[in-house]
């Protein structure tokens, strides 16, 4: 059993160190193949041997999918806030307090990253607790969700760390993870998170820490605490830290005096829009721990430190008209059409309203002159009105009762804060908002199809549903204008082969709420068939992976509708997949990697093989060729395929090292592209950070 326990604790390691050179210094020594094959290793051997687990093993950055109620716990030193100021003349005002208090001081001048705080605990060197800020007394017990995000080490490196200390800092959701989160929440016509901190937020709040693994959170630390630390400056300790495997930004300086603290801000303003995750300000901070203790703190917030926050990019301009735009899934968004003003490098127009609520809460009206600001958030918005130049005769915004689009009255379901059209069925901007949705890559790929020939169509009467698609006539296509005979060639046939798209596509294709991609797969893998999901109780759908009470409600009120089975029906007939084939669709596992079966196995026949790497997603080749990536040797190989492979440098492995390649990972995880890849490799979507000066 020592044998095990030395594999399982090397293993741990190496992954630490893998983990590290990616997350932290952005430059992997091993291929996410490589990694992952150490962690299915490790995966297999906790498994088999549960003495030995570990929380703070690298397997368990899936997370779990327990659900738990959050632990409120007391902060062992406070976390307080920093005052902030808006000018530089208010920073100099800061330096020159401290300078009356303690003479001429050095300074560290940061980044101030808009997310949302933590603070994490380490005893010997392994996380043991992380918890949020809350009230600055007591936050929130998060360890398992934190546990998940990569940049956190749970293992510290080297040994000078002190054996207690706490260390805090900002989780935050970089900008890419953001946009992808946000389009599959879109996608699943779920409300989108606002901007990356209440991303960030959110996620951190997950009940379900497996979610969390997915959503790509990241993290910057900032603040070593602790008492008697053996440092005797913020520099120090912070620059220690970095050595221990934490993220520590490296956009940090050095500042003695208000010249070198104002150059560090221009450039800062200048060059954050081009960092992969939002900032709102620096911070800068009395280096020296003696100072800092000089200085004290107000209950609040530190003396030794302050924040110069950058100002939101605003501009003034005037409201001349709302739209009411009708999404896929009926959902009304205000969108405002503004004279057109610079602001932050473009030119705007338009500008998200968001909801009624928020329009009768700014009280915004027709030709008021409007700020518009760009945070965060990708589409600008109105933050509100300068009612000094208001015009006298001007009334309130009357929110729209009825559809613009089709006058069904709309509705507001409990708890959210858009409002609806509820006619589905007949309502235009959801039809052909609908047959997009299906025609799209990510489902059934029509890809002849675009939006402006799909709403051609509809006008011309051409279709009204998905299933009119399966009806559409080549004669009929050509004659319609800006076609042609060779479009509609195009069109039918991509239609024709969307009829090969895989059942978890299908289901996703149909466009019911809350079934975006992976809730798609998880359906399918459980059920393998669309009657099968049809016939399911609340109760059996949410036995399967990730299908919680809302999407299992949302899959009942569709099948409830028969216009909607109507349209299965034909689709049915067309001889669209309503089925997942026996082989299809395990997994994404081997996607993009190539395979030559050679020699004889113990479990499984060359065939069977065959099939599992293709159902994996992975390439079958006949001969060993440097388009290569494994040759999967049995028993009796020839040796003269050996010796190609090892000169082409083709990695070579046996049966059961294939076996782990395509295990299902322990924690049952269907990739879904790169997001939920996230769980089992060590993904793609760590923004690289280079130095700003
Ligand atoms: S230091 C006692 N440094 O800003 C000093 N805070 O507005 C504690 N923040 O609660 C904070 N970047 O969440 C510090 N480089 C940075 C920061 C930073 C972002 C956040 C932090 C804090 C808030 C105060």
């Amino acid at each position: 059993m020592k044998a095990v326990l030395d594999r399982i604790t090397e293993l741990r390691k190496k992954l630490n160190y893998h983990n590290y050179k990616y997350y932290i210094e952005n430059s992997p020594e091993i291929s996410d193949y490589d990694y992952d094959v150490l962690l299915r290793e490790l995966q297999e051997l906790e498994r088999a041997n549960p003495e030995y687990d570990d929380p703070n093993s690298p397997t368990r950055r899936v997370g779990s999918d327990l659900t738990k109620e959050f632990r409120t716990v007391r902060h062992r030193f406070p976390m307080l806030s920093l005052s902030n100021t808006y000018s530089l003349e208010e920073m100099h005002e800061f330096c020159e307090r401290v300078r009356k208090e303690a003479g001429e001081v050095e300074y560290v001048c940061e980044l101030k990253f808009d997310g949302t705080a933590i603070s994490l605990t380490y005893e010997n060197g392994r996380l043991v607790q992380a918890v949020t800020r809350g009230d600055g007394v007591a936050g929130d017990d998060v360890t398992a969700n934190v546990r998940t995000i990569r940049s956190i080490p749970l293992e510290l490196m080297g040994d000078d760390y002190p054996a207690f200390f706490e260390i805090r800092g900002e989780i935050i959701m970089p900008h890419a993870s953001f946009e992808r989160l946000n389009a599959e929440r879109e996608e699943n016509g779920e409300q989108p998170f606002a901007n990356p901190r209440n991303a960030a937020a959110g996620t951190l709040k997950q009940q379900n820490s497996a979610v969390v693994a997915r959503r790509g959170l990241d993290s910057f630390l900032y603040f070593v605490v602790g008492e008697n630390l053996p440092y005797t400056s913020h520099w120090e300790s912070v620059n220690k830290a970095r050595e221990w495997g934490f993220k520590i930004s490296n956009h940090m300086e050095l500042c003695r005096g208000v010249e070198c603290i104002d150059n560090y801000i221009r450039r800062v303003d200048a060059l954050r829009h081009e960092l992969p995750y939002d900032t709102d300000g620096v911070v800068i901070k009395v280096n020296d721990y003696a100072v800092q203790r000089q200085l004290g703190s107000t209950a609040k917030a530190p003396r030794w430190a302050v924040a110069y926050k950058f100002k939101a990019e605003q501009a003034l301009t005037r409201l001349n008209s709302v739209d009411f735009q009708v999404g896929r899934t009926g959902a009304i968004t205000p969108v405002a059409n503004l004279d057109p003003v610079q602001l932050a490098g473009t030119t705007v127009k338009r500008a998200s309203l968001h909801n009624a609520d928020q329009i009768a809460l700014l009280d915004i009206r027709l030709r008021d002159m409007v700020y518009v600001e760009k945070g965060g958030e990708i589409i600008p918005k109105i933050t509100g009105v300068d009612l000094s130049q208001r015009p006298a005769d001007s009334v309130p915004l009357e929110y729209i009762k009825t559809c613009p689009e089709c006058g069904t009255p709309l509705v507001r379901y409990e708890g959210e804060a858009k409002h609806y059209c509820p006619n589905q069925g007949h309502c235009p901007p959801q039809i052909i908002g609908r047959i997009n949705h299906y025609i799209g890559r990510r489902a059934m790929d029509i890809d002849g199809l675009g939006e402006e020939t799909v709403a051609l169509l509809y006008e011309e009467h051409l279709i009204g549903n998905i299933a009119d698609l399966y009806d559409l006539k080549r004669g009929a296509i050509a004659r319609l204008p800006r076609l042609g005979e060779k479009s509609a060639d195009n069109i039918i046939q991509s239609i024709e082969r969307s009829k090969e798209v895989p059942f978890h596509r299908v289901l996703f294709a149909l466009g019911i709420r809350f079934v975006g991609e992976t809730t798609a797969k998880y359906l399918a893998a459980h059920f393998r068939s669309l009657d099968a999901i049809r016939n399911a109780s609340k109760e059996e759908l949410m036995e399967a992976d990730e299908i919680g009470g809302k999407i299992a409600d949302s899959i009942i009120d569709y099948f409830a509708d028969g216009e909607n089975l109507a349209i299965i029906e034909r689709l049915r007939d067309a001889g669209i997949r309503l089925e997942a084939e026996q082989r299809e669709f395990a997994s994404d596992q081997l996607e993009g990697m190539t395979f030559v079966i050679s020699g004889t196995f113990k479990r499984h026949s060359r065939d069977e093989l065959k099939g599992l790497i293709e159902s994996h997603g992975g390439k079958n080749l006949a001969a060993v060729s440097s388009k290569t990536d494994f040759l999967l040797a049995g028993d009796n190989m020839g040796p003269a395929k050996l010796a190609k492979a090892t000169k082409l440098g083709v990695t070579i492995i046996g049966e059961e090292q294939f076996e782990t390649m395509i295990a299902d990972g322990g924690d049952k995880i269907l990739t879904d592209e790169n997001s939920d890849d996230e769980n089992l490799t060590n993904g793609q979507n760590n923004p690289k950070q280079g130095s700003l000066f």
